[in-house]
């Protein structure tokens, strides 16, 4: 019999245990080490070459990369395609059309399965509402959907007519919502009544109607999703405005040919956020994202289509489930599985009693999850019959040893190999990773550059370094790298290509993570280097969060702070200086309508775990906050060095303040 499970060694350091693929995994693997060996040989071909094998190109390129007008790139610039037929119609015509492409469970149990024909003949009804509705190539639709299909659908409709989507995370504030409304100039909403969370319907178009209450807008029509509330009783509705999407689409013609779009074309804004309080709208483009997303989906996740059942728990709104929910997965005619609700509803177990019902065998998901399934205890995921799981992703944050070994262990059955996946919104798709029957994996690290990208560890000066710790940074432009901030080139400039921009081929991409180089050559990512937080893999801007806390008539002054925790890898910590005459006003209950003030300002993920009232924040002589003093009051250590104050008794102050409302 052969043996299944991948061998171990352990070395006398405490988490050096690395994992070798089984000879069973490695015999059926996608990738090989001839992928390091053909990128390494001629990068550029490399790429050209997965383009030309994953990606049905309308008009084939005859460049691959013109790095000319750096740090804009373009990728593949002559050729023409169309990402949606790319997810879409060619599988169809390839005979897969029977093939599921989603599995959708709602949280209260209700199902829905469209093969790769179903939803290609959504698709083409939905680009034929959305011309209808004046909708060109170029123009920007702002999706704010839940995880239903017709979020998957809405993006793809988008796409196939060449126009731009900005997903908006459900979870975002009317606020948030309209701050990207407007940025991207959206003409349309595609919405939903509301969605099911924690067994209650947690509404949506409300909030946009919200949104747009505030002021003029470009947004001249809403489309709303029945997905809540079967009669629409409970919803305000603007004639003329608001548009039923069932009612709509029933309307159209079923008929809808996909046109080539240049490489280059504009497919989707992401907003993120950045280091100050207004959030960067990432312009990814067509040609080179999809060929980098077809391609580490295909093999970061050892992808066969014909058997596989594909998990990717991260919602639209976030830049993995553009890449791994929708464009990867898709291009790459996988099945996947796609759910609506939390984890925990309506028990704790819903996650593996949803594994166990589809034969789920690839799952990616993050850090902050694994962690609270670790909590609640092994007993709960062991009641469902995992044994169709074969490879386990993770992404968003680091991973933890402890984790990761409980993750293989637990859910991989001591036998999955685990894929710890580095990237950004920015990269477009995975950058570091092992590839899974390939390398041997090693708990906490995502070890090595995939072939085709370029990555090194530099120090401050930025020059690369070959073991310890420094910065990183990406030192060739790779196909599905980020190619601009919209509306704003400068700071595109200024983020991201300014800190190495004088290096030997530079300009040299600045990731914001600081990362480790250990004695294999395996790189460690320890975190940001910047004022952007990581709360449960989502990232918060303390700038756009201390913004959010001086807008409230109360606060004079707010600093923020990432404070590590246990389970949401950072939280949020505020110290805030309440004005002189709300001071008697402002008690322990004040501070809890703060934490609520920032929920509604920004959305639930960025509700601070705590919000301290002091009288002083710690300044330098030049005014400038130090936050580094605030997290380690925040995370329990001893005050570091406070010599750069502009009054050294400060910290002592501020810290008996923080005890006493402990
Ligand atoms: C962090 C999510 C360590 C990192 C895809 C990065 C990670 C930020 C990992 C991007 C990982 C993501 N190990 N840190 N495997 N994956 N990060 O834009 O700090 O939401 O800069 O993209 O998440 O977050 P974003």
């Amino acid at each position: 019999m052969t043996d299944t499970r991948e061998s171990s060694t352990r070395d006398n350091a405490a988490h050096s245990e690395r994992f070798a693929p089984s000879a069973e995994f490695a015999a059926g693997a996608v990738a090989s080490r001839d992928l390091y060996d053909a990128a390494e040989a001629d990068r550029l071909e490399f790429w050209a070459d997965q383009s030309r094998q994953l990606i049905h190109w309308h008009k084939p390129f005859t460049e691959v990369l013109d790095w000319s007008g750096a740090p804009v790139a373009r990728w593949f610039g002559d050729g023409e395609l169309n990402v949606a037929y790319n997810c879409l119609d060619r599988h169809v015509l390839a005979g897969n059309g029977d093939r599921v492409a989603l599995h959708w469970e709602g949280e209260p149990g209700d199902t829905r399965t469209l093969t790769y024909a179903e939803l290609t003949a959504e698709v083409k009804r939905a680009a034929n509402l959305l011309t209808s509705l004046g909708i060109r190539h170029g123009d920007r639709v702002a999706i704010y959907l839940p995880m239903i299909p017709e979020a998957v659908i809405a993006m793809l409709a988008v796409a196939r007519i060449g126009a731009v989507h900005s997903v908006v995370f459900g979870g975002f504030s009317a606020e948030s919502l309209r701050a990207r409304i407007d940025d991207a100039q959206a003409k349309l909403v595609i919405t939903a009544d509301g969605s099911w969370r924690k067994g209650k319907v947690s509404p949506l178009k409300p909030a946009v109607d919200a949104a747009l209450e505030r002021g003029e807008t470009t947004v001249e029509h809403l489309l709303v999703v029945r997905r809540a509330w079967p009669d629409g009783e409970k919803l305000n509705w603007v004639q003329g405005r608001d548009l039923w999407w069932d009612e709509e689409i029933a309307q159209v013609d079923a008929d809808h040919v996909a046109r080539g779009f240049e490489a280059e074309n504009p497919l989707f804004i992401l907003y993120t956020s950045g280091t100050t309080g207004k959030p960067k709208g990432i312009l990814h483009t067509s040609g080179g994202y999809l060929t980098q997303a077809a391609f580490t989906h295909r093999n970061v996740f050892d992808l066969h289509p014909e058997s596989d059942v594909y998990w990717c728990t991260a919602d639209v709104g976030w830049i993995t489930g553009h890449s791994y929910v929708v464009y990867g997965p898709l291009a790459n005619g996988a099945t996947q599985l796609l759910y609506e609700g939390t984890p925990d509803a309506p028990g704790p177990g819903r996650w593996w009693e949803l594994i166990e019902k589809y034969g789920v065998t690839i799952l990616y998901t993050a850090p902050t999850a694994i962690r609270s399934f670790m909590k609640a205890g092994r007993d709960i995921p062991e009641r469902s019959d995992l044994s169709s799981l074969r490879l386990l992703g993770s992404v968003g944050e680091p991973i933890n040893p402890e984790a990761w070994l409980w993750y293989r262990s637990v859910i991989g059955g001591d036998s999955t190999p685990v894929v710890d996946t580095w990237w950004q919104t920015e990269t477009g798709g995975i950058m570091i990773s092992a590839l899974p029957g390939v390398t041997e994996t090693k708990p906490g690290a995502a070890q090595v550059p995939l072939p085709g990208i370029s990555v090194e560890v530099v120090d401050d000066a930025g020059e690369p370094i070959e073991h310890g710790d420094g910065l990183l940074a990406v030192t060739k432009p790779w196909p599905g790298m980020l190619r601009g901030i919209w509306g704003d080139p400068e700071r595109y400039v200024e983020t991201y290509w300014s800190r190495f921009a004088d290096a030997p081929d530079g300009p040299w991409y600045f990731a914001g993570d600081g990362a480790r180089k250990d004695e294999d050559g395996d790189i460690w990512l320890l975190g940001r280097v910047d004022d952007v937080m990581n709360v449960s893999g989502h990232r918060l801007s303390t700038a756009e969060i201390e913004s959010a806390l001086v807008a409230h008539p109360w606060v004079a002054e707010a600093a923020v702070v990432g404070a590590s925790d246990e389970t949401t890898g950072q939280a949020v910590v505020a110290f805030v200086i309440i004005r002189a005459r709300h001071r008697e006003t402002v008690s322990a209950e004040g501070a809890d309508s703060l934490r609520g003030h920032v929920a509604e300002q920004i959305g639930a993920i960025a509700r601070p775990r705590q919000v301290f009232v002091v009288d002083e924040l710690p300044k330098t002589r030049s005014g400038k906050i130090m936050r580094r003093l605030l997290r380690d009051l925040a995370e329990g250590r001893e005050i570091g060095d406070t010599t750069t104050l502009a009054d050294t008794t400060v910290m002592q102050i501020i810290t008996d303040e923080v005890n006493d409302s402990r």
